[in-house]
Order: structure tokens, then sequence, then C-alpha cells
């Protein structure tokens, strides 16, 4: 089973923060990190998960109704009087480069399925291209005409296909989205595991982030492994590499 930290280390760390992607790299045998990004007013991209910023940081309304300045002004608590702030995919990808040249992977997850943000995919290809990272990034989205477009564009891309049943992913694959990968929710494992042989299957979890206590279960991941996911996104995966609970 490949383990990735899910919006980074989340459950000790506040969320898609430097520190939480710091801590992250730190981790020995972690396979990938994976982020969401949304973009300001101005078109700059931001790695956040919401659509608006009232959950995570002292502000309210939509992230594109800020500017970056503006947003770079908005707190996040981090505990013990430590401050952060929304971070940009550069100030991102500053810190993450080196790891991703020597085999970490990023799958950065575009939150475009309610927001449509024009001209984000070339954004952030373009980016990519530009630190020359592309062999590993992961692009995902909810939004599978997101995804079409990435594959037209990069024919090279690593795409993951978003949605909450399996079926649904695969569904969406075979009709073209441009996934190579699927991407379901955990308990969304509705197939026969004999009908996904060959198929990367990265699932993902929910709930119990920063500042929710943890919730002390460990999944059985071989349990998982038999369903047919070859890879999880954990808010915590330093206790399933490292053994910590704090
Ligand atoms: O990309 C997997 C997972 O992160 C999707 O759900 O809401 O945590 O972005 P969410
Ligand atoms: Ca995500």
């Amino acid at each position: 089973m490949k383990i990735w930290a899910h919006r980074g280390c989340s459950q000790h760390y506040p969320e898609n923060t430097l520190t939480a992607f710091e801590k992250a790299v730190s981790i020995h045998g972690l396979s990938g990190i994976e982020l969401d990004i949304q973009l300001t007013k101005d078109g700059e991209i931001v790695v956040f998960h919401d659509e608006k910023v009232n959950r995570t940081t002292n502000g309210i309304g939509y992230v594109n109704s800020y500017s970056l300045q503006e947003l770079k002004k908005l707190q996040i608590d981090a505990g013990s009087g430590r401050i952060e702030r929304i971070p940009t995919m550069e100030e991102v990808f500053d810190l993450l480069e080196n790891s991703l040249k020597n085999g970490l992977l990023l799958n950065i997850e575009l939150k475009n399925n309610l927001c449509l943000y024009e001209g984000m995919e070339e954004k952030i290809i373009d980016m990519v291209y530009r630190r020359d990272i592309q062999d590993s990034i992961v692009y995902s989205s909810f939004y599978a005409r997101s995804l079409e477009k990435i594959r037209n564009l990069d024919s090279c891309a690593r795409i993951g296909i978003l949605d909450e049943k399996v079926s649904d992913c695969l569904y969406k694959m075979k009709g073209g989205c441009g996934a190579d990968a699927l991407h379901p929710y955990w308990k969304g494992m509705d197939m026969n595991p004999q009908d996904l042989q060959g198929i990367v299957v990265r699932a993902w979890l929910g709930g119990h982030l920063y500042p929710n206590k943890p919730t002390g279960t460990i999944l059985d991941l071989g349990k998982l492994e038999e369903k047919g996911i070859t890879d999880v996104f954990l808010n915590e995966p330093e206790v399933y590499l490292e053994g910590k609970t704090e």
C-alpha cells in the first residue's frame, strides 16, 4: 500500500500549510503529498481546500474575491500562538521541488468543480513545466471536463478522476475524461477487486483534520488492498510510517 499525506500532515498541523508539507517531506517511506488549489481574484494559484476562507482562516468570503495580497493578510491559527498564511503554489513548489526531483509525488487537486476557474489548467501545467517536475505530478479533480482539458494540454500528464464510488470513477475514465487512475472515497469500493486489477486506485478518507483530536483508529491497510485500493491519502501518515501518535 502506498501512503500519501492528505493536505500535508493535516491531522496534527493545519491542512495545506507549509508546516503540514514540511512535516510530510520528512517522513521516510511516504509516496506522495496531496493538496488542493484555488485561484485568487488576480489569477494567482494558492494552495487551499475550500472555496471560501471561513473555515480555516480569520476571514470570510470566497477565495476568488480576494487578491493574493489581501489573502496573504488572513491568518491561520496554528496553535501555541503561531500563525500560518495561505501558501501560494510557487511557495509550496519551492519547498517541495528537491523532493519531487528525488522520487516524491505530488497530487494537485484542482478545486474547480464549484468555481470553474477559467485558465487554471494552463496556469498549473505551465508552472509545473517551468520547474521541470512534470514526471512527479498527479493532477486530479471532481470535474471530468477539466481533466479532459489537462489531457489535451499535456498528453503525458498523470491524471486521477475523483468521485465517491470507484465504479463512477471507472465510468468517467472509460468515457474519455483523460484519467489513468481512479480516486474514489475509501468507502466507495463498490466493484469486484478482480475487475480493478492493473488499475491504480488511490482512495481518500475524510474528517478529523487539525485541530480535532485523532480518532486513535488505525486502519487495516491490508483489508483496503484486498478491495483493490493501491494507494491511500491519509491525514496522519506519520502514524502509519513512523508509528507516531503525537
Ligand atoms: O483528493 C482526494 C481528496 O482530497 C478529495 O477530497 O475534500 O479532501 O479534497 P477533499
Ligand atoms: Ca483534495
